[in-house]
């Protein structure tokens, strides 16, 4: 059978940074996300006995080998073993943004592979099953499965069954919402989150300092989200943001993930904020800054923000709708 689906990308307001479990991918905190329109994948899965081997398509490109490719079988498998089936399967994927620059294409990427892999196998889960199904995948695709506003929670249980994406708030609840994402770079980055979480876990004095306070960061921006309190969830998620990046700049090796148009974003938003204008920012493991704001500031920001050097684009995204079967096969 063939299915096609559509997810969204999403951008964290409180980090997932490090795993409890390495295997089927449990966080040590629970963690916020706003689910973007905009930045999504689609992707097409058909399990067949007539293909010999998983063949994988990525954006028009055949990946042959690799740890992509890996991660991919790997979740088919997970898939298979589920639906208590063999056939191998074909799958292509398309992102409509450069995939790996600090996007969360893993994220939009896992979610859609979940839902159409899972729907091609005449698995039918509910939206719970499906975020633990994506969560194995890659840890942030747990949040992609739902719209809106999204907390992942970290749980408490050993088999994870705990631990999956769950709706805070709807799209429609704050839909004046809005993350610029900058376009720096658009290149692959050299480390990803997986092995980066796993060097600051290891070997940054300040992890404990993250554990000790994200938790507190987690209740405020989710009821500042219920509440619809701008400046409460804007100023915790660049502080929790800058508290997760000051961790991997702590670790050995360092990881700094920023260059300078990153810095120059940065101070530009506090130094915009500082003189009365609703703006932070929040960035994740690239160099690529989302500023938040809200609607009514979004045309002057992106302007300021496209005059500074080294932008090269700048994205406007609102909160999001869930992942979605789609007709529109790819093959
Ligand atoms: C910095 O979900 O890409 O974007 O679970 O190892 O696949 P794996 O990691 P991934 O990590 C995302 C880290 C982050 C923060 C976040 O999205 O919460």
């Amino acid at each position: 059978m063939k299915k096609t689906a559509k997810a969204n990308s999403n951008i964290a307001l409180v980090k997932y940074w490090g795993k409890r479990n390495e295997q089927i991918i449990l966080p040590t905190n629970s963690n916020i996300s706003m689910t973007l329109s905009g930045f999504n994948t689609t992707t097409t899965v058909e399990f067949s006995s007539d293909y010999k081997q998983d063949q994988v398509e990525l954006n028009e490109q055949n990946l042959s080998e690799g740890r992509e490719l890996e991660q991919i079988v790997k979740h088919l498998d997970l898939i298979r073993r589920q639906a208590g089936m063999e056939e191998k399967a074909k799958v292509v994927s398309k992102n409509n943004f450069p995939t790996a620059a600090g996007l969360a294409s893993s994220a939009s990427g896992f979610a859609a592979l979940s839902l159409a892999a899972s729907k091609a196998a005449g698995l039918n889960l509910d939206k719970k099953e499906l975020s633990i199904l994506a969560r194995q995948g890659s840890g942030s695709a747990s949040r992609s499965v739902e719209g809106g506003f999204v907390e992942w929670l970290k749980g408490s249980k050993e088999d994870g069954s705990d631990s999956f994406g769950n709706q805070i708030a709807p799209p429609e609840h704050w839909p004046e919402f809005r993350m610029i994402t900058t376009i720096v770079a658009t290149e692959e980055k050299k480390i990803k989150s997986r092995a980066g979480m796993k060097q600051t876990m290891k070997t940054s004095p300040y992890y404990k300092g993250w554990l000790d306070t994200v938790e507190e960061d987690f209740n405020v921006v989710r009821k500042g989200i219920l509440d619809k309190n701008f400046s409460v969830v804007g100023k915790t998620a660049q502080k929790n943001a800058l508290k997760m990046h000051a961790t991997m700049q702590t670790t050995l090796p360092p990881i700094i993930y920023w260059n300078p148009a990153t810095m120059r974003i940065l101070h530009s938003v506090i130094e915009w904020h500082e003189s009365g204008m609703d703006c932070f920012f929040t960035i994740d493991a690239g160099p690529n800054v989302k500023v938040l704001c809200l609607e009514k500031d979004v045309e002057e920001l992106k302007k300021r923000i496209e005059a500074l050097d080294g932008v090269k684009e700048a994205i406007v995204c609102e909160p999001g709708e869930e992942a979605k079967t789609i007709e529109k096969h790819l093959f």
